[in-house]
């Protein structure tokens, strides 16, 4: 009698998941990659794992712009790129779909950062709008911390060629270079602040990864996520580190509301994220957790950037004469500010296609619904699961752009020499439904404009004065694929010599 009761249960149960599943809005979404059914959609995340730039692909060809979905191993991903759905994505208000709770789910620096940092999301503005007004200021300590870079981290007279490995060479560069704006000098330079801040990164990417493959990572408790990370230590070490920093900071604000107008206070991340910490009363912990998350949004990504460019220019030595004829008039007139890197369109497009061409992840625009969404082609986004536009086919349509498999570096500076509309339009920073390496939309990337500048200045530089090429000639390496991301190798080299001649 109780098995009898016992199975009953267990069918009922079965039918109810089945019932459920079968009524699922998602189960009218194609799937590609592995089928919508329970349980079995994790072989499909798996698959995912490894193949999932060549699944989207493959979605984009088949389903043209109707929409599709693809599995991760913590759930389906709808894929869209209708441009009516793609300007609906981007203006959908955040209450119903928010590119923070996606990423809070896909990298899982809630579990090892803790709550605040997401709860409390005055970030994005600051960076956005102070950081961005900055920028000008910016460029002059930025080139006196290039200098000094340099003489460290790339060969000097006389060394002749000299490998370097560029994935290593763009973090040392990067992390200094933007940790002039962020925190000024000298605690750019501070060698443990700069460690603490490379294992807080560290920490944070290493966590993404493993909850990719074992999204039940995800659901452990938050005390527990940060026990086992760096990020956490690196976190309170970098607060330690600054503390009599942020006292000083402080007191200018302090001072400065006093109505002492003699004060000079520092236009870096650092001072805006203490004055908005200040307004709302923050301990130091919680103003420097905005400052690790500042760090951890630019350095990645930015140095990604910067070494794919790099071996891009060393597989194509013949683009540097053409980048110099550019850059050494427009410094000799007018050295290096931020009216004269926007004036070099050559180096920015040179950016714009490394990234176009080599990809760096494969979906953005990732939006998760907080509440059940009816898309503008009606496609019903369930609460919980995520959307998003497929950058690398959408950036590799040989409709938006002709020859997309061949590396074209100034195809953007011929757009844009087309004049009107064009000369903004395609800029790298500029986004667009055809551009979306920075997402697209109020929720795109804040710090595009601060990541484009410092990309142009660290290109421009380095161009002007060494010479790249390969390690044996060759094309270069190819970038590997995990998860939703394109990663350059890590451990491919490239010869690098300071050059002689002034251009
Ligand atoms: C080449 C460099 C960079 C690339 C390719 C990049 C790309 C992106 C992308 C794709 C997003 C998600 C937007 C979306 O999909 O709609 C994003 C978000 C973000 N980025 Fe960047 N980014 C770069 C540099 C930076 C820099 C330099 C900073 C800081 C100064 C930064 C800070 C952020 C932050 C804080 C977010 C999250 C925004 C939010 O939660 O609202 N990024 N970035």
């Amino acid at each position: 009698m109780q098995t009898v009761v016992l199975l009953a249960t267990v069918g009922y149960l079965l039918a109810v998941y089945v019932l459920r599943w079968r009524r699922s809005p998602l189960y009218r979404v194609p799937s590609v990659g592995g089928p919508f059914f329970p349980l079995l959609s994790y072989f499909g995340g798996l698959h995912t794992l490894f193949r999932g730039k060549q699944l989207i692909q493959y979605g984009y060809k088949k389903y043209g712009a109707r929409p599709f979905k693809i599995p991760l191993l913590s759930g389906w991903v709808v894929i869209v790129s209708d441009p009516e759905v793609m300007e609906d994505i981007k203006t959908r208000p955040e209450n119903q779909l928010w590119l923070t709770q996606a990423l809070m789910n896909a990298f899982p620096s809630y579990h090892v950062t803790g709550q605040d940092l997401w709860e409390d999301t005055w970030l994005h503005g600051v960076i956005l709008k102070d950081l961005t007004r900055s920028i000008s200021s910016m460029i002059p300590e930025l080139m006196d911390e290039l200098e000094v870079v340099a003489q460290e981290f790339l060969p000097s007279d006389g060394d002749g060629w000299v490998s370097l490995n560029p994935n290593k060479t763009s973090e040392e560069i990067v992390i200094r270079a933007v940790n002039r704006g962020f925190v000024g000098f000298p605690t750019c330079r501070n060698k443990e602040y700069l460690n603490s801040v490379a294992q807080y990164t560290h920490g944070i990417v290493t966590a993404w990864a493993s909850a990719l493959i074992f999204p039940i990572l995800l659901t452990l408790p938050v005390s527990i996520g940060r026990f086992f990370n760096a990020a956490p230590n690196a976190e309170r070490k970098c607060t330690e580190l600054l503390k009599a920093l942020l006292d000083e900071r402080r007191e200018l604000i302090r001072k400065k509301l006093a109505g002492d107008d003699s004060i000079h206070v520092p236009t870096d991340m650092l001072q805006f994220c203490v004055e908005e910490g200040v307004k709302r009363d923050y301990s130091d912990e919680r103003i420097m957790i905005r400052i690790m998350a500042t760090n951890l949004g630019a350095i990645h990504t930015t140095s990604m950037a910067l070494t794919n460019a790099l071996y891009d220019l060393a597989a194509h030595p013949q683009y540097a004469q053409p980048l110099r004829d550019e850059i050494a008039p427009i410094v000799a007139a007018e050295g290096w500010t931020k009216a004269a890197l926007s004036k070099m369109w050559k180096v920015d497009s040179f950016l714009k296609e490394s990234h176009r061409y080599n990809g760096m992840a494969v979906i953005t625009m990732l939006r998760e619904a907080m509440t059940d969404v009816v898309l503008a082609d009606g496609t019903i986004i369930p609460k919980g699961t995520k959307v998003g536009v497929p950058t690398y086919s959408i950036q590799h349509n040989e409709e938006k752009y002709p020859d997309p498999d061949a590396f074209d570096p100034f195809r953007f500076a011929r757009m844009r020499e087309r004049g009107g509309n064009d000369e903004t339009k395609h800029q790298l920073s500029t986004t667009s439904l055809d551009w979306v390496g920075f997402g697209h939309g109020k929720q795109s990337c804040p710090g595009r404009f601060f990541a484009a500048n410092e990309l142009r200045a660290i290109l421009a530089y380095i161009v002007l004065n060494y010479d790249l090429k390969l390690v044996g000639g060759g094309p270069r390496p190819k970038n590997f694929f995990f998860a939703v991301s394109l990663v350059p190798p890590q451990s491919g080299r490239i010869l690098v010599r300071k050059r002689t001649a002034i251009f």
